[in-house]
């Protein structure tokens, strides 16, 4: 088992990709708060995973409110007792075009997608520092990487984060924590569901592989990523997009 014993919190894991990791770092032994403020999904995904047999607890969150962070943290610490992997997983899409988007809709992006990164990484690594190791994983997107068209906030946001995720890197090394990003392409979840038909079209035929990813893709990514086996993998933005630009 890659992760036995090993305490991880995924932010945006009632649904998508964060569930599919929930379920992929269970399988590999590790124990999971599924860290969402959907709780109607968290909830039941809680009852489901214990059923499969893995150790996980549904805590609600706004990854951009301080004080929920930090009661997300706590109450992490009163039912595992460590803390040892964080995954910045959730995040939010506002799409427009530049001249059609609201200033609510290019702050609420950059409320979630960046300051919750921030708030989040925050709380927990003082407790990560302490123990002397721990692993940060943080979630940019292949439109970070290249921009995209309707995304002015999301790109600002996942590009921001891949500014973040070097910089803690550089910062924390020496406190034994690893941080590194993830960057998925178009994966087939309720955010991409979200998009008009004919760009998804677009997007898979513009994919080397030819196909939109599955959340296991960027579970699997993840998962290496939380590992011993990454554990000289430091300040690297893994993308994991089927090729999607090379
Ligand atoms: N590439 C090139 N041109 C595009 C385009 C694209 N991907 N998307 C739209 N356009 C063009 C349209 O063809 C149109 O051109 P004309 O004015 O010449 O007709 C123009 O841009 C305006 O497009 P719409 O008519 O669709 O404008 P709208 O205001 O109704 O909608 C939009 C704009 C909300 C951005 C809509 O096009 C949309 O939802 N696009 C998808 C955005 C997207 O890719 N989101 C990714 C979500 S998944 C995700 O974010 C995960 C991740 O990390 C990748
Ligand atoms: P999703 O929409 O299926 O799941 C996102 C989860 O985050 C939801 O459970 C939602 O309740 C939660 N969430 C949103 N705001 C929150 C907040 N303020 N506090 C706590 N939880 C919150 O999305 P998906 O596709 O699983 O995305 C996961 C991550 O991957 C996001 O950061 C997204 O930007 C990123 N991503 C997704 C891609 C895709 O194509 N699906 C591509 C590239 C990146």
């Amino acid at each position: 088992m890659r992760l036995k014993d090993k305490i991880a919190i995924i932010t945006g894991a009632a649904n998508g990709i964060g569930l599919a990791t929930a379920q992929r770092f269970g399988e590999e032994g590790a124990k999971v708060v599924l860290a969402d403020y959907d709780a109607e999904a968290g909830t039941v995904q809680e009852v489901e995973l214990n059923k499969l047999g893995y150790a996980v607890k549904f805590i609600q969150v706004d990854v951009a409110n301080r004080g929920s962070v930090n009661a997300l943290v706590e109450q992490t610490l009163d039912h595992f007792g460590q803390i040892h992997i964080l995954v910045n997983n959730a995040g939010i899409t506002r799409d427009a075009m530049l001249t059609k988007m609201t200033e609510v809709d290019f702050s609420s992006v950059l409320n979630v997608n960046i300051t919750g990164v921030f708030n989040c990484t925050q709380a927990v690594v003082p407790h990560l520092a302490k123990q002397g190791h721990g692993k940060i994983i943080n979630t940019s997107s292949v439109s970070g990487v290249y921009g995209n068209v309707g995304q002015t906030n999301y790109a600002a946001s996942k590009a921001a984060v891949i500014g973040m995720t070097k910089t803690w890197a550089k910062e924390l090394g020496r406190k034994g924590i690893n941080v590194n990003a993830v960057a998925p392409g178009f994966t087939s979840t309720a955010m991409v569901a979200k998009m008009p038909e004919t760009i998804i079209d677009q997007m898979k035929s513009s994919v080397s592989l030819q196909r939109l990813g599955d959340p296991r893709d960027i579970a699997n990514a993840y998962l290496f990523l939380a590992s011993e086996e990454s554990s000289y993998v430091h300040g690297h933005v893994l993308q994991v997009d089927g090729g999607i630009m090379m």
